[in-house]
């Protein structure tokens, strides 16, 4: 076989990413993160390492081998402009020892996120493809293992639709020693703040329901609240503290402990979900978290920094959320791709809210191809995230063009989706290029997004009209759908210690005086109900490709790259800590 590679065929796979690793007595994992040797092939190269069987090859052996750390983007790590521009395949290789005390236990490979298109390897096999970066899928390996020895994990992965790829071949999995058949493959919670709660558990195809039983355990810190049997049910748990995004309470969280016995008692699995008891709901006007107004001050940003470029870590997150609470922030988009769960959870934890956004940006063609691959990614989303109470909304697209007639039913089959699997929260796509007298798709959403950017890309250096154009554009919007309207970006470039007075683009002080201008226009609309949150583009600069409208990547953060303060973050600090406290 020469390609193994279908990609029509792809999504027809059952890839089942099930939940996050976890440790107890019936479950365990290895982190895989670290150097793996990296090859990177030939930008055209026509396939060449599939059709060479680099998967059937010691990698560190080759010509051009070097090391990559998981996770990172290796485009970020190279001296040669080559590999930073790189699109087409790379390599990764991992040689891992699997004890023989694991003989007998289930196995699964689970990646975080492979950008953009992986196909991995195991012992020179091919044990799966997935599509689309960003979001986890995994594969049971257990059969392939080669146990007391090492094992050979390769992944192929293609880059074909970004600029910046994030290899993050993350865990080993490991599930019941005893009886490796049945698991708990997934566990979906609706919990809202008056303390209904309805649960569904499923468990792994192979298994038999009829041969287990079910139980559910919620838990307040160590005490037991609320206890039920069954793979599906509801009930109400009394006295619940409700989950609430900062400035408005807070963000209480529980667990759900779901243990699965057999008919003869033993325990055969055991997962900890944690959730909180809120509920999202939505007017014409306004978002409401358990019933009250909820109005999002926040950021769009990106999963980026120096160095190690776009992707997870744990030390940029915590700096970021850090800072979120120093500027009274309460809310983000994950612009523009789903961002790593272990920031969700963080949000959770610490009550910022979360709209998360699937990687489409900028749509223009609305083929039946892309809307099988949307269909997918909308689910793989909403399937990994639907349990974290920081998540209030489902975007299905940045700035489509919605002003063609195609995107009509293209995306209504999303945003029926998205109500399908998840029927408790808001879907919305965010507008750029289209307007409210030519979009062809707004009165479907729930509520509406709109990125505008008037005294930058639209009447640069006219900063005395931005009052009167935000104005005019927002109000028409909400005027003819009738819907929650949300600033989703607006903002201009400065470049760090760029001072010009009287302020000139480019500038800290024009970017601060742009910022200045549009928060009276923001005034004006919130008083009216006009929009129910406002998000600066952007929280931070970041790396983009090489265009005349870049000088080092984009500017437009209120912080650096590497998180400093420009003029305009404490222009807008003042404003979301006022804000903030009238929530
Ligand atoms: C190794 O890299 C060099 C330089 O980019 C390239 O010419 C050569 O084709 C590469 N070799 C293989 C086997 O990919
Ligand atoms: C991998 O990426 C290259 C470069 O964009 C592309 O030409 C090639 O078709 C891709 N291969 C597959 C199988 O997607
Ligand atoms: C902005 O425009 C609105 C609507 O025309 C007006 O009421 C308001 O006074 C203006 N704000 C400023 C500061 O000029």
């Amino acid at each position: 076989m020469i390609r193994l590679i279908f990609l029509s065929s792809i999504w027809m796979i059952s890839l089942k990413a099930g939940l996050f690793v976890q440790k107890n007595d019936y479950r365990s994992y290895e982190d895989l993160s670290g150097l793996w040797t990296f090859v990177r092939e030939e930008s055209n190269g026509g396939d060449a390492g599939i059709r060479k069987r680099y998967y059937e090859q010691d990698l560190s052996k080759h010509q051009n081998a070097s090391v990559m750390p998981v996770p990172c983007a290796f485009n970020d790590m190279s001296t040669e402009a080559a590999l930073r521009d790189h699109v087409g395949w790379v390599w990764y290789q991992k040689k891992e020892f699997i004890s023989m005390r694991d003989k007998g236990q289930l196995l699964f490979l689970r990646f975080e996120s492979a950008q953009y298109y992986a196909i991995v390897y195991f012992n020179a096999k091919e044990i799966g493809q997935h599509i689309g970066g960003h979001l986890p899928f995994s594969f049971d390996v257990t059969q392939h293992v080669r146990f007391g020895a090492e094992n050979v994990i390769t992944v192929a992965v293609n880059n074909t639709l970004s600029w910046s790829t994030i290899p993050q071949a993350d865990f080993v999995y490991k599930a019941s020693k005893k009886k490796p058949i049945t698991y708990i493959e997934d566990i979906t919670i609706v919990a809202n703040h008056i303390g209904s709660l309805f649960w569904k558990i499923k468990l792994n195809e192979e298994s038999d329901a009829n041969e287990v039983d079910v139980e559910i355990r919620v838990l307040d810190g160590n005490e037991e609240i609320y206890f039920a049997k069954g793979v599906t049910g509801s009930g109400n748990v009394m006295d619940v503290k409700p989950w609430w995004p900062r400035g408005m309470g807070d963000p209480n969280l529980y667990t759900m402990r779901v243990i699965l016995r057999s008919s003869t008692d033993q325990i055969l699995d055991s997962y900890d979900e944690q959730f909180g008891f809120r509920s999202i709901t939505f007017d014409k006007d306004k978002i409401y978290i358990n019933k009250k107004p909820f109005y999002c001050l926040g950021f769009g940003m990106h999963e980026d920094f120096d160095v190690h470029g776009r992707g997870y870590n744990q030390a940029v997150m915590t700096k970021d959320l850090n800072l979120f609470e120093w500027m009274g922030a309460n809310c983000y988009r994950t612009s523009h791709y789903p961002y790593a769960q272990e920031r969700i959870r963080e949000s959770d934890r610490r009550g910022i809210a979360v709209i998360l956004e699937t990687p489409a940006v900028g749509l223009k063609v609305f083929t039946n191809f892309n809307l099988k691959l949307h269909q997918q990614i909308v689910t793989e989303m909403i399937e990994r995230d639907k349990n974290h109470p920081s998540v209030i909304m489902w975007s299905i697209s940045n700035e489509p063009h919605t002003e063609k007639d195609e995107a009509r039913e293209y995306f209504r089959s999303l945003i029926d989706l998205a109500h399908k699997i998840d029927a408790t929260r808001p879907v919305t796509v965010v507008y750029g290029p289209s307007w409210w007298s030519n979009d062809k798709t707004a009165d479907l959403l729930d509520i509406v997004c709109v990125n505008r950017y008037y005294g930058w890309y639209d009447d640069m250096g006219y900063l005395d009209t931005i009052n009167q154009s935000v104005i005019w554009d927002y109000t028409n919007w909400r005027e003819k759908f009738g819907k929650p309207i949300l600033v989703t970006e607006y903002g201009a470039d400065s470049i760090v210690g760029l001072n010009q007075f009287p302020s000139v683009d480019f500038s800290e002080q024009y970017q601060n005086d742009l910022v200045k201008e549009t928060h009276k226009a923001f005034d004006y609309l919130r008083a009216n109900n006009v929009i129910t949150g406002e998000m600066i583009w952007n929280f931070a600069d970041f790396m983009t490709s090489m265009t005349a409208l870049r000088a080092v990547g984009n500017h437009k953060g209120v912080f650096t790259r590497n998180r400093q303060a420009k003029m305009a973050a404490y222009t807008l600090r003042d404003r979301y800590l006022k804000l903030l406290k009238q929530n």
